[in-house]
């Protein structure tokens, strides 16, 4: 075995040239899923204080950003919807002129190749803002599954793409499976937000979807943070209830839970940059105490690196672009 003076781990580090030649991990413009936040109305583009250059915008606005994304060759976004009126049951989630179902007629007309994931959930619809029925103060698990069933029934019939359950009730992957394949929708696969953590870094999330629970925490239905071993029973209860892929949310915090799913399952994997570590960045860039460009590649790097398949970013655009211009 050579040893140091014979051998010298700086030799191909030499030049650009040979740290390509040598590079274990790239991040591609393939890999990326942006994220973007409808409300409904008509004529509203408006910027999420705590999440600068993300806006939410009514889908009558979206053609000019789906027509930059696509153009960028991110190949999906992953549809929040903001709607006018909220109730104890979310039916604005599961209606069938829902903002996210409106939004997802629109985009499959302007930019029929792009891929268009929609979040199922119900936080964003429910007055009480939790991801579930509520009863007294515990969140009904089986009362909320046909609810969640509904709605992905609903985006599958406005024509998205993947339909990706993130409210962690127990069954949903199985319920919203049996329900597209009854009616017709066996093509359109399920991503799950398989293991995702009660977190602190979905803050500026909340703010954009109007979506904080009103009492209470999710703690009772999102993972515990300190759990492991837990994430991957998740991650295999959504495989066998027939997950096509599989995510892990959020990922910075959690890039050992990554690298442990994408050992134990061979399944496509997605790691969820959430709105947290997005708003760390942008507020250090703004303070001149990061590099925007270097720390964003950094870290998407190294959720590539922990073994994610796909990444769901608020940087997708820019990553895009610089990737463009390398
Ligand atoms: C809805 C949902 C949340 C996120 C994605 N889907 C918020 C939550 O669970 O409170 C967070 C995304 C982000 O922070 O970027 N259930």
């Amino acid at each position: 075995m050579a040893a140091f003076p014979q051998l010298r781990l700086r030799r191909l580090r030499r030049t650009e040239r040979l740290r390509a030649l040598v590079r274990e991990n790239r991040v591609d413009a393939g890999d990326l899923v942006y994220p973007i936040f409808v409300v409904e109305g008509k004529g509203i583009k408006q910027e999420i204080s705590s999440m600068p250059s993300i806006f939410r915008f009514s889908p009558d606005q979206l053609d000019a950003e789906i027509e930059e994304v696509a153009g960028l060759k991110i190949p999906a976004v992953l549809l929040f919807g903001i709607p006018k009126q909220k109730d104890e049951l979310g039916s604005s989630a599961y209606a069938p002129q829902g903002v996210v179902q409106q939004a997802v007629r629109r985009i499959k007309k302007s930019a029929p190749q792009l891929l268009v994931i929609t979040d199922v959930c119900l936080c964003e619809y429910t007055s009480h803002g939790h991801c579930g029925v509520v009863v007294g103060d515990q969140i009904d698990n089986d009362q909320t599954l046909p609810l969640l069933a509904k709605t992905a029934l609903s985006h599958a019939e406005a024509g998205t793409d993947i339909v990706a359950p993130s409210d962690m009730m127990d069954g949903r992957v199985k319920a919203i499976r049996e329900s597209l394949d009854k009616d017709g929708f066996q093509q359109i696969p399920i991503l799950s937000y398989a293991a995702k953590y009660a977190s602190a870094f979905y803050g500026p999330f909340r703010e954009a979807a109007e979506s904080a629970p009103q009492f209470g925490d999710r703690r009772s239905y999102q993972m515990d943070p300190p759990n492991i071993r837990e994430a991957l029973r998740e991650i295999e209860q959504d495989i066998n209830e027939g997950a096509d892929i599989v995510m892990v949310k959020p990922a910075l915090a959690y890039l050992d839970v990554i690298r442990q799913a994408r050992n134990a399952f061979n399944y496509p994997l997605a790691a969820y940059n959430v709105s947290g570590e997005y708003a760390m960045v942008k507020a250090a860039v703004k303070q001149g105490w990061l590099e925007e460009r270097r720390a964003v590649m950094e870290i998407l790097t190294a959720i590539k690196r922990a073994g994610a398949d796909i990444i769901i970013s608020y940087h997708a655009k820019d990553v895009a672009r610089w990737l463009q211009s390398a």
